[in-house]
């Protein structure tokens, strides 16, 4: 069976961007595949975070995943500083990488932009990235449209050590969605919806309320025209409001154009409101019957099943790259 690998950092509130452009292939892909599901906390440190809160939202994430509908018993579920390969693998892919090319990352750039200070862990975090696709020799990675980048990167590393040292890790291949790879902000349909925007407005979360959630939606930027249409240039904002409502209905784009046409942004909206409150709370019913217990149990049985796997591999990077082993 083929692998599939995909992480989501617990860095703050999950929202209808992760879980459209990534999180919802997931569970569409665990039942042909050999899933490896990983709540990647090691890559949030490479930004400043609350202990209490990261531990928070660590769980929350894990229980995240099993509300959307991921098996357990199906996919293996971890946390990755459980699985301490990860970081040593990194450590490896690093001294392969060059410093060129992590300067070159966009997500690099976008966030230490302005910031006088920055961690060396998030210029250097695609080879922890990299690391954690490659241990599982990974085949498909579902993620949204900004970890595009990423992935090459990934993809280049891969083929660097191989023609190095010998035929050793898979060359990824990245999946993304053509629709919903890129979910806008509410607040500024020109900037993706973000866990760490500064204005909570600008995304819809997983565990909203439905009155939030009515109100972020009736609150969303579109423009001073009246038409409903998709015209990502023009009307970025409405558009992404037809995007997220096709993605939760499973209608057409074309079909939902039509079925507004000649109403106001008004009623696109309210609409809309609706069947994103009716969507998750299904995911919400099923996230409060999950207990701070479970989440433990299934994530610890996940990081014995991912650390038999990422040990065999790192054993053979180590060995290839001449680094002394005791069998
Ligand atoms: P993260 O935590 O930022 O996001 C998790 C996933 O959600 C996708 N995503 C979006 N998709 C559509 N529209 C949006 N507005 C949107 N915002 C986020 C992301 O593309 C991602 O798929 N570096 C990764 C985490 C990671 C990872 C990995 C992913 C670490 N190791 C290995 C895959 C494989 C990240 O920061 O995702």
């Amino acid at each position: 069976m083929k692998r599939v690998f995909s992480g989501v950092q617990p860095s703050g509130d999950i929202h209808i961007g992760n879980y459209l452009g990534a999180m919802r292939q997931f569970v569409a892909l665990q039942d042909d595949y050999e899933c490896f599901f990983c709540v990647v906390d090691l890559h949030a440190l490479t930004v400043p975070q609350d202990p209490v809160e990261l531990r928070k939202n660590t769980i929350e994430l894990a229980a995240l995943y099993m509300a959307i509908g991921l098996d357990p018993k199906k996919v293996t579920l971890f946390v990755q500083s459980h699985v301490s390969a990860h970081a040593e693998l990194a450590w490896l892919l690093q001294c392969i990488t060059y410093f060129g090319e992590l300067s070159r990352m966009t997500q690099f750039k976008e966030k230490s932009k302005g910031k006088e200070t920055v961690s060396v862990g998030l210029f250097t975090y695609p080879d922890l990235m990299a690391a954690d696709i490659l241990l599982y020799k990974t085949h498909y990675v579902p993620v949204g449209e900004d970890q595009k980048q990423h992935l090459e990167l990934t993809r280049d590393i891969a083929q660097r050590f191989n023609n190095r040292f010998g035929e050793t890790f898979v060359i990824p291949e990245p999946m993304i969605l053509k629709l919903g790879a890129r979910i806008m902000s509410l607040t500024d349909p020109t900037k993706k919806m973000s866990k760490s925007d500064a204005d909570p407005n600008n995304r819809i979360n997983l565990l909203d309320d439905p009155d939030t959630i009515y109100r972020k939606i009736m609150k969303a930027v579109t423009d001073s025209e009246t038409e409903i249409r998709l015209d990502w240039e023009k009307k970025p904002g409405v558009s992404n409001l037809l995007t997220i409502y096709s993605l939760f209905t499973g209608m057409e784009i074309e079909e939902v154009v039509n079925k507004f046409k000649g109403q106001g942004y008004g009623a696109l909206k309210k609409e809309l409101a609706e069947v994103v409150i009716d969507r998750l709370s299904d995911i919400q019913k099923n996230y409060k019957d999950i207990s701070e217990e479970e989440v433990l149990k299934v994530l610890r049985e996940g990081a014995e099943k991912a650390e038999a796997v990422a040990v065999e591999t790192l054993r053979e990077v180590k060995e290839k790259m001449g680094l002394i082993l005791f069998h």
